[in-house]
């Protein structure tokens, strides 16, 4: 058992997060969300605003200062009179106290000259389009051999359309940056990011400045699950404003205006077609995902991705569609892609189980493969097999009757399912640096980000491993541009990618102590970026299998999650206590998906309609029972010093499916629209 390095300080509330700097003489800004959903902003009225007793300063696109480069629509905050999608930052207060501010930012009147906005996706909207690419740089479009022939020659054909809600990433930590212009005009942010190197690098290129003469500082941060793996208009809003007060500002997004400006994950439709031999072998696959994005700037969720990797089909199509309407940018939540992608596929494969009469796992095991489809590369290492096996036996499945809708208890129906899961298995280049002090101790320095995870730990004890001490014995200080620049704490990359910089950089130094303790301290740095290219030759994704059992109300249909199992082959685990934590931490999140996440549109007017924690739900302490997390032994060779893969996301991807296909064995009925509410089941 390895706690969290920080545990002490975090329990007793010594952990500093952003927005609790104390920084001297700061101020507080608070923002104004558009009042429409589409339009041009006529006027602004400033003076009102600036004449209540407190107010410092009032910015929007009347006065804000031109920003160096506003490419980035998004945050390219008060640079134009357009309104995107209603919701969006059009203005801003600063005052003395955060109430003044909060109340002239209610008061400020703006005038807008009002469109109808277009906020609906369908599988059929005039505007779809096939984008350049999906997300990730991977292709919108893939086709091999002759699905649509091999389909209709098929002996088994299954083909349906499901759906997944937009779902609000809602961390703990509300997105707040405190921000400083120091005399000689550089810019110092303390900030709630999952990469301070992203954030530094980014505030360099809008305000105009060499990235040297910003310092993002985040040593804790409360949770992103993505929607804090770019920077946010939180961090420009409070430099910006910091450079009108001349004055430090403080700036925190509240839950009601983080629906509208944090990001969020995209409503998708997508439809599947499985065609297969009266056993269950794959012969066709088509996975066809519809999206959406903003206005702003093109996001396109890489849902059909999986699809490409998963099964051995000869024939196999997955494209991408998507449709900009006046809404804000979706953008990344916990396993984008996979999450809403692997739903749709793994509730299909559920279907043809039961369509052929072909257990699930047993389905799913001859469609395994041992190159990947899309590539024909070898896996650097896959144990999807064996995860299904393993779980299988700890989850008691050969007892399991697969007839639907059977199984009685009083008033609850009962039933389990399976799903697979999987995530790429990525990695980034980074810097590190690791120094022996002269008292025996070791201090690793890297800007990574410990978004909750417990990377900060799982470091110290690669370091410690490398370095051949103990883990008391090293520091180490993260969270801060100042030191080598690291990638983000995202895409399940993060301790793949600083590991193999810090591995690197502990052995350089060991190289040049010789076992002895300097008298002045010794410090070496290593760059990652020649370490990762023989990865090249090798498909490289995490497996797994989830499980789980539902109870379904027949008066109220109610779903319950009494017991959920996942086992994942995610390369070597090297922290189990805090590994355990992030599976059965996305495993959750995947009962909210399945259940009750769901972000709704306000088709007349634009916005989310339920921007809180009363109306936006997520699972409680009551809703999650059994969870369970368990791995297989799997060392991969291939990857990086450590052996290791990511751990983050591949706990949420499946989950929902597992939990959807359990639904139809409790009940006979197929939801195919998440979240599964009584109303959907009834
Ligand atoms: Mo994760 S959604 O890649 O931060």
């Amino acid at each position: 058992m390895t706690g969290r390095v920080e545990s002490r300080e975090k329990v007793t509330g010594a952990a500093r997060y952003a927005y609790e700097y104390p920084v001297e003489g700061a101020v507080y800004a608070a923002a104004v969300q558009a009042a429409v959903g589409k339009g041009e902003i006529r006027w602004v009225d400033h003076e009102s605003a600036r004449a209540m007793p407190g107010v410092l300063e009032v910015l929007s696109c009347e006065n804000a200062p031109r920003l160096a480069d506003a490419s980035n629509r998004e945050l390219a905050v008060f640079q134009s009179r357009t309104v995107a999608f209603r919701g969006q930052f059009v203005a801003a207060v600063v005052a003395e106290t955060l109430e003044t501010a909060v109340e002239a930012a209610r008061r400020l009147h703006v005038e807008y000259a009002e469109e109808e906005p277009d906020v609906r996706l369908r599988e059929n909207h005039p505007g779809l389009y096939r984008p350049d690419e999906a997300n990730g740089g991977f292709p919108s479009d893939t086709s091999q051999g002759d699905p649509d022939g091999a389909f209709s020659s098929s002996v088994v054909r299954m083909e349906a359309t499901y759906s997944t809600p937009a779902e609000h990433n809602n961390a703990m930590e509300p997105h707040t940056t405190v921000a400083y212009w120091d005399k000689d005009g550089s810019l110092v942010l303390y900030d709630s990011n999952q990469g301070a190197s992203a954030v530094q690098s980014t505030l360099a290129g809008l305000f105009g400045l060499d990235p040297e003469r910003v310092r993002v500082i985040s040593p804790h941060v409360g949770g992103g699950f993505g929607s804090k793996g770019t920077p946010r208009p939180n961090a420009v809003l409070a430099a910006m404003a910091a450079r009108a007060a001349g004055r430090p500002v403080k700036f925190a997004v509240p839950r009601q205006q983080m629906f509208a400006t944090t990001g969020y994950r995209t409503p998708t439709v997508q439809r599947v077609r499985l065609g297969a031999d009266a056993e269950g072998r794959l012969d066709a696959i088509a996975h066809e995902v519809f999206v959406q994005t903003s206005t702003v700037r093109e996001f396109v969720e890489q849902a059909a991705t999986p699809a490409r990797t998963l099964y051995r089909a000869e024939n196999l199509r997955t494209s991408h569609r998507v449709v900009a309407l006046d809404v804000p940018t979706p953008s990344w939540m916990r396993a984008p892609g996979e999450t809403p992608g692997m739903y749709a596929l793994e509730s299909a494969m559920d279907e043809l189980a039961v369509a052929t009469g072909v257990d699930p796992i047993e389905l799913r095991i001859r469609n395994d493969t041992a190159v990947e489809p899309e590539s024909g590369l070898p896996f650097s290492s896959r144990n999807l097999v064996a995860c299904l096996r393993e779980g299988a036996e700890r989850f008691g499945w050969d007892r399991r009757d697969p007839a639907p809708g059977v199984r009685r208890v009083g008033r609850k129906l009962l039933g389990t399912g399976v799903a697979a899961t999987t995530y790429p298995a990525y990695q980034s280049p980074g810097k590190a640096i690791a120094r022996a002090e002269a008292d025996g101790t070791f201090t690793v320095r890297i800007a990574a980000a410990d978004i909750g995870t417990g990377a900060r730990t799982a470091l110290g004890m690669i370091a410690a491993e490398t370095l051949k001490a103990d883990l008391d014995a090293v520091r180490v200080e993260i969270g801060d541009s100042a030191h080598p620049a690291a990638s983000v704490a995202g895409g399940s990359s993060g301790t793949a990618s600083w590991g193999t910089a810090v591995v690197l950089a502990c052995e350089a130094l060991r190289g040049r102590l010789n076992g002895e303790v300097p008298p002045e301290g010794v410090e070496a740095s290593a760059d990652s970026r020649d370490a990762l290219k023989a990865r090249d030759d090798y498909a490289r994704h995490a497996f797994g299998a989830q499980f789980a059992e539902v109870e379904v109300d027949v008066d109220t249909g109610e779903v319950r999650v009494p017991r959920m199992l996942g086992v994942f082959a995610a390369g070597r685990i090297i922290n189990p206590t805090t590994a355990r934590s992030q599976f059965i931490g996305g495993m959750t999140m995947g009962i909210g998906m399945a259940l009750m996440e769901e972000s709704v549109m306000d088709q007349e007017f634009g916005d989310y309609l339920n921007r809180d924690l009363a109306q936006y739900h997520v699972p409680s302490c009551a809703d999650v029972r059994n969870v369970e997390a368990a791995w297989i032994e799997e060392i991969d060779p291939h990857l990086n010093p450590m052996g290791s893969k990511g751990i983050g996301e591949i706990g949420i991807v499946g989950a929902a499916a597992a939990i959807a296909n359990a639904v139809h064995h409790a009940t006979g009925v197929r939801v195919r629209d998440l979240p599964i509410t009584p109303a959907r089941l009834l």
